[in-house]
Order: C-alpha cells, then structure tokens, then sequence
C-alpha cells in the first residue's frame, strides 16, 4: 500500500486534536534509550494502535507510543519504539510517523539507535554521532511515484546529517565532560546479527557501527526537508571483535547503563536547538 497525503494528514489530524502545542522537534528513541519519554512535561501519549494508519511495533523494549510535550522548554513529539524492517513492515511504513511529524510541524529530528560497534577502537557504551550511512538494508522508503509536493523525486543525501547539529552535540558533549565518537552507520536489514565476515565487510566498506534501523527515517526526513542528527549508542562489539556472542541483553543492559549520559545529551542539545 502507498501512503498518501490524505493519510498522513489524517494521522495529524487525529493527533493535532489530543495536544495544544506545535512540536518542533522529533525524537525517535532507540532500543533502550525510551527513558528519555518519562522526563516530557505536560505529556500526551498516544498509543500507536490508536493513531489512523501507523503501524503497530513488536519488538520487546519498544514502548510504541507517541508522546508529545515538553522537555527543556521545547516542544517535542517523541516515538517511544520505532518501526523495524525486520518486523515485516514496508519501508515506507516504518518512515510513515516522520510524515506525520513533518505535517505536525516538526523541523528537526534527533533519531537514536541502539548499534553495534564496526570499528574496533569503538568501545560498548560509547556514543557516536552519525556522520554518514550506508544503506545495505537495499530497501528505500522512496521507491514508487513520488508525490511533489512531499518533497524530490531525486533528493540529495550528501549531507543528509547535518553538520551543524554534529558540531553542536560534539561540542554539547564535551561541555558535559565526556567526547563523542563520529563515525557512518552501516544498515542490515536483520533480524539475524551479522557473521563476522559480514562485519569484516563493512569494515571494509567504510562502517564505524552497524544496526538495524534510522536509515528509511532517516531519508524519509531529508526528502521532506527535515534536519537530522543521528546518535548512536554503542550497545556492544559487532560480531568476530570479542570472543562472546552477541545478545539483545547486552543491547539492553548497555542502554541501561549509559542512559544518564544519553539523557544529558539530548538534553543539553534540545537546550541549544
Ligand atoms: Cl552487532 N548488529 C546489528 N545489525 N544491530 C545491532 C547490533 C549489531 N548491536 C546492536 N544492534
């Protein structure tokens, strides 16, 4: 099925009639990071089941629930789990919410990501800013008749992350004592992790961090004009660095312990946005 205008203004519609405010910012949480949604002030969550034509997300971890509020003074529109290829959704689907985000008046959207990490002087609990992406999801949110007045039929992705907002979280970071990595997150379709000859490859490729999600939000956001900053976190080491498996625990448990830092962030971002 195609999205069109009228769905994306129906879904906008329903949610512009549960808030009073204009969020001008979207934040979508990554596996782990949703702590963020309980520091929102003036609340309104909305499950995702309830909003006309979104999708309904199935991954453990992932509240699926919009919340629209404030946090830092501004006004945010925060998905609280987020839509996977993996879980069988088209990828137009999975970028469906930043429509409505964009129809919801929102310029600017902070994507996160739990990742693995490619480069092995990366460490599990680093974050990275998003530089650049590689997309072998091989799956694009674009294809099929495009609609004009949604945006190019042939945008233009060299800056798709831009590089004010870079600038602005690495320098945020460093005001908060610590240092961000920068680095080009590298997108598998999943739900399997990668064979280490698989993350070989993509080492080779030029990847810093490989998951599973942010690219088809990512050029569904630059295609309806959206800035984008991309922060990953570092869950654990992609497959063939360290002699251990690899476990959604560990993706879990690593959220979990750098969620201060993570919240710090973010916050402090909001505040110079
Ligand atoms: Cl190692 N791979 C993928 N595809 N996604 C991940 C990951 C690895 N670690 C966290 N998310």
């Amino acid at each position: 099925m195609r999205y069109s205008r009228v769905h994306i203004k129906e879904a906008a519609e329903f949610i512009q009639g549960k808030i009073s405010i204009q969020p001008a910012v979207g934040l979508i949480l990554g596996s782990g990071l949703g702590v963020i949604a309980e520091e929102i002030q003036n609340a309104v969550s909305i499950d995702y089941e309830n909003i006309p034509h979104f999708p309904v997300s199935t991954v453990e971890g992932h509240a699926g629930k919009l919340i629209i509020g404030v946090l830092n003074e501004k006004p945010v529109v925060v998905m609280a789990g987020r839509f996977h290829l993996y879980e069988g959704h088209e990828p137009e689907k999975v970028s469906f919410p930043i429509r409505v985000m964009k129809e919801l008046g929102v310029g600017t959207i902070l994507v996160t990501n739990a990742a693995g990490g490619v480069n092995e002087s990366y460490d599990p609990g680093d974050l990275m800013v998003i530089k650049d992406h590689i997309n072998l999801m091989f799956k694009n949110p674009l294809v099929g008749p495009n609609d004009p007045e949604l945006g190019l039929r042939f945008p233009d992705m060299s800056t798709a992350y831009d590089p004010e907002l870079r600038d602005l979280a690495k320098q945020v970071a460093r005001e908060q004592g610590f240092s961000l990595r920068e680095g080009v997150y590298a997108a598998v379709l999943g739900p399997s992790y990668e064979t280490p000859a698989e993350i070989r490859m993509i080492r080779t490729l030029g990847g810093d961090a490989v998951g599973m999600s942010t690219v088809p939000e990512v050029i569904v956001a630059r295609h309806a004009g959206i800035r984008v900053l991309g922060i990953s976190c570092i869950s654990n080491m992609a497959a063939g660095i360290l002699p251990q498996p690899l476990s959604h625990e560990e993706v879990m448990e690593t959220a979990e312990r750098v969620k201060e830092k993570f919240i710090g962030l973010v916050k402090g971002i909001l505040d110079r946005l």
